[in-house]
């Protein structure tokens, strides 16, 4: 008897002793939280446990219901909770100094408790509470399998550090599904972004439906392909709509982009009168900067983009609406009697100063309809509007004078927030534009400017990454651009910079990747070897490959073959002794792979 309950009692000290083992807090959020105890023991988190809200505010509620969704609890309760284990939103009174997009949440024993002065916050505060849930709070549909679920006691205080936590997207380039524009959302309020940046016309396609110019989407849609095809498309104004209503409910504001007066051969395609030379045009099938843009000096074209605007305007409610203004060339300006007819009237005296005219007017017109004006930093040539917003892209230097002139800014400088660049050794990976941007770069990017004293700082709204679509032809390869290089940029713009460490990123990432692959992201996997290398050796050669997630392993082949199919569990570094073609790629947990390297070795 004695025996057997001592055997019994060693039983449960085990299996206790295993189970605090099993259950030591493991919390990787991203974007990291700026200030987070984690507190021993954890938190249950039972299937049928109810939500309360601290009124019936509709954005309150809209985020109790996304909440809800995702944790497969069904309804939520108005009023303060009962005794035992529940799930609280409060929206609690602003406050002095309080950023309005942060939140406090504790979970312990008696339940979690989310608190904000926003809704907003709120709901960032659930972005976090579900990234403390098992990864498949990510999946379609939200949580399933409730049951024994228990959480890390945590007492965390966040908000971000920038205003402005962007990402862009160009869907002139290449056409995306309104399916597809909701995950991407989806993705930004994953990470606590919250603009959505929506690059909607081009040279090369017109994608936004305007009632009052038809021919916008019937021509300027459409573009011919090399193989005697069409390419294009639009969205009509109910699926903007659509994708607008979404993104509020996701607490992601979208601004529209509407280029002018470069990048609008699509525009100038369905309506030649706007151009200098009156055509005619065909919607542009080549990549690049094109030398028709809208003429300056004809009152047509300003009437022209003032009735497309306010259809823009009725359509997004965001304050912004950007009006691009990048890579304008001059030339055709340089030779119309209307362009250099305005010049003489206004006084301008050159075709910097003619540009400057058309985005004022246009500044103008939008405080007209309340609305502030972003355009890329080329607006600030010929001088700047007088309140415009530059989106900082051709390095930082725009960025810079912006702020010192008193203007806000928006960085993205091609060096840290181009999306469309490779992203590893371009001999492994799918085409893209050039350039080389790796996941450690993104994470390294520091948005405000050490050139500005403090007060200019404050202009740094913050920054954002674009994703152009020149070489993304569909939304699995979007995704792969844009992911991971998402998750670094949304700790770029919403962690204390003195919280940010690549290593420790890289440890909160392995569980993000599973959060991506819930969610069926195509995003990149880190490569078992950074760049395409050969070697030439004489007796033997030892090669090692790198392992970057826990959890995930190193597949390779020594025949040329298909690593994925036929390839060995790596385990060790490779001795090698004869001329060999080694292929290895990563793969996930879930199966989803890296692009596969080769590596040539040659015996001599
Ligand atoms: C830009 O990349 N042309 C803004
Ligand atoms: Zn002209």
């Amino acid at each position: 008897m004695r025996k057997s309950g001592f055997v019994f009692s060693l039983f449960v000290l085990i299996s206790f002793v295993w189970s605090c083992k099993r259950e030591t807090p493991d919390v990787r959020i991203i974007p990291e939280p700026a200030q987070m105890t984690i507190e021993p023991g954890m938190v249950s988190f039972p299937a049928n446990m109810p939500i309360y809200t601290s009124s019936d505010d509709s954005l309150l509620l809209v985020a109790a219901g996304y909440l809800g969704g995702r944790v497969g609890i069904h309804g939520y309760k108005i009023g303060i909770p009962a005794a035992g284990h529940s799930i609280y939103l409060e929206l609690v009174p602003p406050a002095a100094g309080k950023n309005p997009e942060g939140y406090t949440l504790v979970t312990g024993k008696t339940g979690i408790i989310l608190q904000s002065t926003s809704a907003r916050g709120v709901f960032y505060g659930i972005q976090t509470l579900l990234q403390l849930l098992p990864p498949e709070v990510y999946e379609e549909g939200g949580l399933k399998k409730q049951s024994g679920i228990r959480i890390p006691a945590v007492n965390i205080q966040d908000e971000p550090r920038y205003a402005w936590r962007g990402m862009h997207l160009d869907v002139g380039r290449h056409l995306f599904s309104v399916e597809f524009i909701k995950k991407y959302i989806d993705l930004l309020a994953m990470h606590k972004m919250n603009v959505f940046h929506w690059h909607l016309t081009e040279d090369q396609g017109w994608r936004i439906e305007i009632k009052k110019y038809p021919r916008l989407t019937e021509i300027g849609s459409m573009r011919k392909t090399a193989d005697g095809g069409t390419y294009g498309g639009f969205y009509t104004q109910d699926q903007i709509r659509e994708v607008v209503a979404y993104a509020a409910s996701r607490f992601v504001d979208v601004m529209p982009e509407i280029e002018m007066p470069g990048h609008s051969v699509a525009a100038l395609a369905a309506y030649p009168e706007l151009s200098c030379t009156g055509g005619p045009f065909e919607v542009r099938t080549k990549w690049g900067v094109s030398d028709d843009v809208y003429c300056a000096g004809k009152e047509r074209v300003f009437e022209f983009n003032q009735d497309v605007l306010s259809e823009v305007i009725g359509l997004f409610p965001f304050n912004y609406v950007h009006i691009g203004g990048d890579e304008c060339p001059k030339v055709r300006w340089d030779k119309c009697p209307d362009c250099q007819k305005r010049m003489r009237e206004e006084g301008l005296k050159d075709e910097m100063e003619l540009q400057s005219y058309f985005i004022r007017r246009i500044e103008k017109f939008l405080e007209t309809k309340d609305r502030r004006l972003v355009g890329w930093d080329e607006i600030l040539e010929g001088g700047i509007a007088p309140a415009a917003t530059v989106m900082s892209w051709r390095g930082v230097a725009g960025g810079i004078e912006a702020a010192k002139q008193g203007h806000d800014v928006i960085m993205s400088p091609t060096s840290h927030c181009y999306f469309d660049y490779y992203q590893g050794d371009p001999k492994f990976e799918p085409r893209a534009i050039g350039g080389y941007l790796t996941l450690e770069k993104v994470y390294s990017y520091e948005p405000t400017p050490e050139e500005l004293t403090p007060e200019e700082a404050k202009h740094v709204m913050g920054a954002q990454a674009n994703v152009w679509t020149e070489y993304i032809p569909d939304e699995k390869q979007v995704e792969y651009m844009a992911l991971p290089r998402m998750s670094a940029m949304a700790e770029v713009v919403w962690t204390p910079k003195n919280l940010r460490d690549y290593e420790k990123f890289s440890h909160r990432m392995v569980r993000h990747y599973e959060r991506l692959d819930q969610m069926k992201v195509n995003y990149r996997v880190p490569t078992p070897v950074t760049r395409a290398e050969s070697f030439v050796f004489t007796d033997s050669l030892v090669i090692s490959l790198h392992n970057s997630v826990l959890g995930a392993e190193i597949l390779y082949s020594l025949d040329g073959s298909d690593p994925m199919t036929g390839g060995q569990v790596y385990t060790e570094p490779l001795v090698i002794r004869k001329s060999i073609l080694i292929k290895a790629v990563t793969r996930m947990k879930s199966g989803h792979a890296s692009v596969p390297v080769e590596i040539k070795t040659e015996m001599r």
